[in-house]
Parts: C-alpha cells; structure tokens; sequence
C-alpha cells in the first residue's frame, strides 16, 4: 500500500520476545505493537480502528488479537478486521531481524 521504507527503527533483542508474546514501541510517532507469531515477527499499529483502544493489551487467540474494549478481532499477520464493531483494517509495519535485533519501518 504504498510503503516506501525511509528507516529501519532498532527496537528490541529478538530474544526479548517469546512465542505468542508482544512489545510496544513507538516508531515515528506511532504505537506499534510487535507480535512473535510461530517463529515469525508481526507488527501492527496499537489503536483500535473502532473507537482507539490499545488492542496488543487484548487477548491473543490463534493469529487473532481481541480489542480490549468491545471485542472486534483482527489478524496480527495481516492487519484485516475480522469482526465487528470495527471495519477497518488495521496498519501494518514491515518487520526484520538483522543481527539478533528487531527492526521496524518507518514510513516516509
Ligand atoms: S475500541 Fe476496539 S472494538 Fe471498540
């Protein structure tokens, strides 16, 4: 969609994240949650596209995070809204690993 990667923002340890485990980071201004996800990194903004909740605080079910709030899902690998009460597909955040670290792009 029109990413164009301007920076790699060093997050964390890839180490720092077990199985099923997330962290939330600011990059550039945005609250990006990144997901461990069978072996894989996921990131994706931490605001609801309902009404702005911190969704990463939800609970993880499979690849689906529950909004905290009032419950709309959407898939940590993709970003797409799965229930409502929202419609609209969460941002996403390429992620790589590049010397053990966690690195998250910045839009530019
Ligand atoms: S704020 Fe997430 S479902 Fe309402």
């Amino acid at each position: 969609m029109g990413w164009q990667v301007s920076d790699w923002i060093d997050v964390v340890a890839e180490s720092a994240l077990a199985e099923g485990e997330h962290v939330v980071v600011d990059v550039d201004g945005y609250d990006v949650a990144i997901f461990k996800l069978d072996g894989e990194f996921y990131a994706i903004e931490d605001v609801c596209t309902h009404d702005g909740a911190e969704i990463a605080s939800g609970e993880l079910e499979g690849d689906e995070i529950v909004c905290p709030r009032h419950g709309a899902r959407f898939c940590v690998k993709t970003g797409q809204v799965k229930c409502a009460p929202a419609y609209e597909d969460v941002a996403t955040f390429p992620v790589r690993v590049v010397d053990g670290r966690l690195q998250v792009a910045a839009q530019s």
